[in-house]
């Protein structure tokens, strides 16, 4: 089978090893916006050019003709290259324009459940002006403060978080509505977060197994938030610290969404879709839905691939999707992102760096490359996230000591990554925290 990939991230590359497993069969072409290490030694198809340029990956598509093309980041479904390229006739496995709004505008999405779930939301107000932003925070209490758009997972403040005093959030939101022209404010949830993404297609879901994102700079969950340090999933498919019915409840509204979006956009939708969800005392609700695998928490799922993926994802951009036909290793996983020292407030100059793959491998697990060069087989960083370890195990805890072991020979130091990933002892304590929460104590 002829595979079309769209992306050049860590995730992407993941996705390029669980396509290709059987590359007596398949043959993977990639449009790109970096040439990524990792990619590179699956593919010698790469296409270079902008994620958003739609024209330019039809144009690309075109001459290559696969026969299945899956997307990874969310700039070109936002662009709506799911539009042309299924006018064009390639099965192609991703949201449409319309339908990838439920990413690109946060109120859009907010709308969406308002009018046409009824629950699921804390409680929101998209404002256009300091007053309203400060009678809002006044009525609810503390909120997180979300630009609408698209800021990679940067934007977004949390009062008792980042931000310290009323005046410090009103301030937060009149710097959005002086740039955007509005802002979201909602209701700040206290609980644990975790990742469920779901590989749909006309209705039908095949769920995978649930992650936790870290999303803050720095260990204990401190500084800014990022794309994602890392992440870990559990062997049993859920996490330690939710019940049956939590993840229940997270897939029905998840399900509740898909046709609520389907029938919006008169489409079938056909992808992924990622409910980050928040656990808290009084239930479930959605943080915010991506249209696409997470980074990290694509490169745990798509590490414990265990069927022919490219199948599934052509029966499912065909809207034949067979739930079952997806499938996991009953394993748990860590991935932790090697990042540069600033990450990611600045973007630091580019910097060689060692990280012994030999080594990585010998331990049974693996690299995915991001935003990292190859030269004169040196390592090098290119500001963003730059390199992730990916391993599994029998349990988050034994993978993320073995991580440590690896990353701790990375030179120069200055080169950072969350420790506590998987940690068993931050497990633990996420489980104990949630045993609070739902008894009623004030954290
Ligand atoms: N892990 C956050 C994201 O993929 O947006």
């Amino acid at each position: 089978m002829k595979i079309g990939l769209i992306g050049s991230g860590g995730r992407e590359h993941a996705m390029a090893l669980a396509l290709m497993r059987n590359p007596q069969r398949d043959r993977l072409f990639v449009y790109a916006s970096h040439i990524n290490p990792g990619i590179a030694a699956v593919t010698g198809e790469v296409r270079m050019g902008k994620m958003d340029d739609v024209a330019s990956i039809l144009e690309y598509f075109n001459d290559v003709q696969p026969d299945l093309i899956v997307i990874g980041p969310e700039a070109p479904l936002i662009a709506g290259a799911v539009d042309q390229l299924r006018k064009a006739g390639f099965p192609t496995l991703g949201p449409t324009q319309a339908q990838s709004q439920l990413e690109g505008d946060k109120s859009f999405m907010r709308d969406l459940l308002k009018r046409r779930v009824g629950y699921g939301s804390p409680a929101w107000q998209v404002v256009t002006s300091a007053d309203d932003a400060r009678s809002f925070i006044e009525k609810v209490g503390e909120v997180a403060v979300k630009p609408l758009g698209l800021t990679g997972g940067k934007g977004v403040r949390v009062m008792g978080v980042h931000l310290h005093s009323l005046q410090e959030a009103v301030d937060d939101a009149a710097h959005w509505i002086k740039k955007d022209g509005s802002v979201l404010l909602e209701e700040r949830l206290v609980g644990e977060e975790f990742s469920r993404i779901v590989l749909t297609s006309d209705g039908k879901t095949a769920p995978m197994p649930v992650a936790q994102d870290f999303k803050y700079a720095y260990d204990g969950d401190q500084g800014n938030m990022t794309g994602g340090m890392g992440a870990y999933t559990m062997a049993d498919g859920s996490m330690p610290f939710l019940t049956a019915g939590d993840l229940n409840k997270a897939d029905r509204l998840m399900q509740d969404v898909i046709e609520a979006l389907s029938e919006e956009t008169g489409e079938p939708y056909r992808g992924f879709l990622y409910g980050q969800f928040m656990v808290t005392r009084k239930g479930i609700y959605i943080i915010e839905f991506n249209v696409r695998l997470g980074d990290p928490e694509g490169i745990n799922e798509m590490t414990l691939v265990d069927c022919d993926l490219p199948q599934v994802f052509l029966a499912a951009a065909q809207g034949k999707l067979a739930p079952e036909a997806l499938r996991f290793a009953a394993r748990s996983s860590v991935c932790k992102y090697l990042v540069p020292a600033d990450y990611p407030d600045n973007s630091p100059d580019p910097q060689f760096f060692h990280l012994d793959q030999n080594a990585v491998e010998q331990a049974g697990f693996s690299l995915s490359p991001a935003s990292v060069a190859k030269e004169g087989g040196r390592w090098k960083t290119l500001g963003s996230r730059t390199i992730a370890v990916i391993g599994l195990g029998e349990t988050p805890g034994e993978v993320s000591a073995k991580i440590e072991t690896l990353l701790a020979q990375v030179q120069p130091p200055e080169l950072r990554h969350r420790k506590d990933v998987g940690d068993e002892q931050i497990v633990q304590q996420k489980v104990e925290r949630m045993a609070k929460i739902r008894a009623g104590e004030n954290l």
